[in-house]
């Protein structure tokens, strides 16, 4: 296989000579990356990486998925090489890619490779000077070797259009933070105010409590919506549908979000698996969502607001049973991080 060579972007548009100024916030989430960028772009991608053995040709991706080449720069353990991020990620290597959730440091080892995933999709010049926001699960932990991985000039191939990219981090907070800075600017919380958000994302839910400004508790634990995606795989009709196999957690995920219920993309095998979504609901909620709360009691009394965020809150369903516990859930939920993220970039700019 060969490389798909990076087109010179000579007969592009005069915009692409000169130097773009982006600001990017980044929620590296287990599921996904969102980011959203200060020239109007949201990038919603699968935070999986592929990084081939030999060199690969890539076609027209969708917005979904980012083709890298790394062809010089700042990091030098990366000159030379190639990878995938996103869908294509899955689809060239269904089980060799890397998923950020299958190894606690990934999300650092490889915030460059992500970041530049996510830069595929809103770079639309040569130079470009990118200031960003970056959240990580543990700051005290990975802040000084994310800010030293990103930080620097890149020369790469994004999708196959060659730039200079000059990274800035303006700032790496803890996963939750984005989110809090967001409500705190356009005055859904005061300072003054304790606020507790229940983050249900793919991998975690995590409880984070807010006031005075500053991140007063918080506790990940492992019991995010994937593991309802996996109870349904492995539920007995679903088994007994697909004659003895489990399901595949990406077609239960890609029929749940959708909301018609329909595993699988074939028409002639398709079914409707609303009833194995209802019976797994249930024991998902008492077993992961009442026992996050659950232990976390004192902190929802304490607290003046409830937040419930994260892509999970759209989960058919969900709000009833989180609204009767007291939580608000936001709108947008699965972007605030992003968004509070992306004001973070922008301050004092
Ligand atoms: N419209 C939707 N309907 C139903 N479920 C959804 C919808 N959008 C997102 N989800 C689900 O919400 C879950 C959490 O998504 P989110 O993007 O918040 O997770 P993440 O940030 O990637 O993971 P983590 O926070 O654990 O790192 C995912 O499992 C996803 O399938
Ligand atoms: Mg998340």
């Amino acid at each position: 296989m060969t490389t798909t060579p990076i087109q010179s972007n000579s007969s592009a548009s005069s915009d692409t000579n000169v130097t773009q100024d982006i600001y990017l916030g980044i929620d590296s989430g287990n599921g996904r990356l969102k980011a959203l960028s200060s020239n109007g772009y949201s990038v919603r991608i699968p935070s999986l990486l592929y990084f081939p053995h030999s060199e690969i040709s890539v076609g027209e991706l969708d917005n979904e998925s980012s083709h890298i080449v790394y062809a010089g720069g700042s990091r030098s353990d990366l000159w030379g090489k190639q990878w995938v991020v996103g869908r294509e990620a899955y689809i060239m290597a269904p089980d060799t890619h890397i998923s950020t959730a299958d190894d606690k440091e990934a999300k650092a080892k490889y915030c460059l490779e992500l970041l530049l995933g996510a830069a595929a999709q809103v770079v639309k010049s040569e130079k470009v000077e990118l200031t960003t926001a970056v959240s990580i699960h543990d700051k005290g932990s990975f802040k000084d070797e994310v800010i030293a991985k990103l930080e620097g000039t890149h020369r790469v191939g994004l999708n196959n259009f060659e730039c200079q990219l000059t990274v800035k981090v303006k700032s790496v907070v803890d996963e939750g933070v984005g989110a809090y800075y967001e409500l705190l600017s356009t005055g859904k919380v005061k300072k003054s105010n304790t606020a507790l958000f229940l983050d249900i994302g793919h991998g975690t839910i995590i409880i984070s409590v807010f006031g005075n400004g500053e991140l007063k508790f918080r506790k990940a634990y492992p019991l995010g919506v994937a593991k309802l995606y996996g109870a349904i795989a492995n539920n007995l009709q679903m088994r007994k549908a697909l004659k003895g196999i489990p399901g595949n957690p990406e077609l239960i995920k890609a029929g749940i979000e959708r909301g018609d219920f329909i595993y699988g993309n074939n028409p002639r095998l398709s079914f409707n698996f609303a009833d194995i979504y209802k019976a797994e609901l249930r024991p998902w909620v008492s077993d992961s969502l009442a026992k996050v709360l659950a232990a976390t009691q004192q902190w929802q009394n304490e607290a003046t607001h409830l937040f419930c965020i994260g892509g999970g809150v759209n989960l058919p369903g969900i709000k009833p049973a989180l609204e009767k516990k007291a939580f608000e859930c936001l709108e947008n939920s699965e972007w605030l991080n992003a968004k509070g993220l992306l004001k973070i970039a922008q301050r004092n700019k």
